[in-house]
């Protein structure tokens, strides 16, 4: 019963998705084009005015159609870059996202290793899986804010390969398995269910496209995000069919 409950949430999950793509790219589009016409008319309009009373207002103008276009550009940016596929070594990933998570939380957090070294290299693309990845343990280290000033704040990245697993519809006879565990305060209940949606966040000034992307990069290599929370152990687990 529980498989099949995990099933069907999973297959949920990989609808949504789907769903979610569709239609950031179409809205994203529809915004584009009346955007720009916003902007050249309060240009147009700014050159015309001599009051800088008035000016003030057309550069507000300007300068949010500039934000919502730089939020637009973010939203279609997956789907831009073609999918570049080589041998991936999943350890790689796992250091230079470490390395870039220490770089900018160089005191008070530690991150934990917990490798299998047996975990074979895969056909995937490297920069879609570092930005995922990065996405993951950036939102852990952002949630640690607190313990990373106590200084007992700490990420783990641990790899596992599972064996006869499913997820989505399929069943994979090798699958890799990647978490990243946090000891943070955990997701905030009233967008669990929701954290994978776009613009969905929990946090001042956060745009709610990270999740987003990173699922959308896992899901390019058949894969899948879940994740389980409560307070003190936040664990993302990524899951990708090894062949
Ligand atoms: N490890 C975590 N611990 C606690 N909350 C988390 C964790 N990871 C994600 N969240 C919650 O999920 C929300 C959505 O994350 P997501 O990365 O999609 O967006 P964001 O971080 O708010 O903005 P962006 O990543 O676009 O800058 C976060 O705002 C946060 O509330
Ligand atoms: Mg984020």
């Amino acid at each position: 019963l529980e498989q099949q409950a995990r099933q069907e949430r999973e297959e949920r999950l990989i609808d949504q998705a789907q769903a979610n793509k569709e239609l950031i790219r179409n809205l994203a589009h529809e915004i584009k084009n009346p955007l720009g016409g916003i902007r050249g008319a309060a240009q147009l309009l700014q050159m015309e005015l001599e009051s800088r009373e008035l000016i003030e207002y057309t550069q507000v103008i300007i300068h949010e159609a500039d934000r919502l276009q730089s939020l637009v550009d973010r939203l279609l940016a997956p789907h831009r870059r073609p999918h570049v596929v080589g041998d991936v070594n999943i350890h790689e990933v796992c250091e230079r996202v470490r390395s870039l998570i220490l770089a900018e939380f160089p005191k008070g957090l530690r991150v934990v290793r917990d490798y299998d070294a047996s975990i074979p290299e895969f056909r995937g693309d490297r920069e879609q899986l570092i930005q995922a990845v990065l996405n993951i343990a950036h939102n852990a280290a952002q949630a640690l804010a607190e313990r990373i000033a106590a200084g007992d704040a700490q990420i783990v990245f641990k790899t596992r390969v599972g064996r006869q697993v499913t997820f989505g519809k399929q069943r994979y006879r090798l699958a890799l398995e990647l978490h990243v565990i946090d000891n943070g305060p955990g997701v905030p209940d009233s967008i669990k269910d929701r954290i994978f949606f776009p613009l969905v966040s929990g946090r001042d000034g956060g745009s709610g496209l990270g999740l987003t992307l990173a699922q959308t990069f896992v899901q390019q290599h058949h894969g899948l995000i879940e994740c389980e929370s409560v307070p003190g152990y936040t664990d993302f687990k990524l899951l990708i069919p090894l062949p």
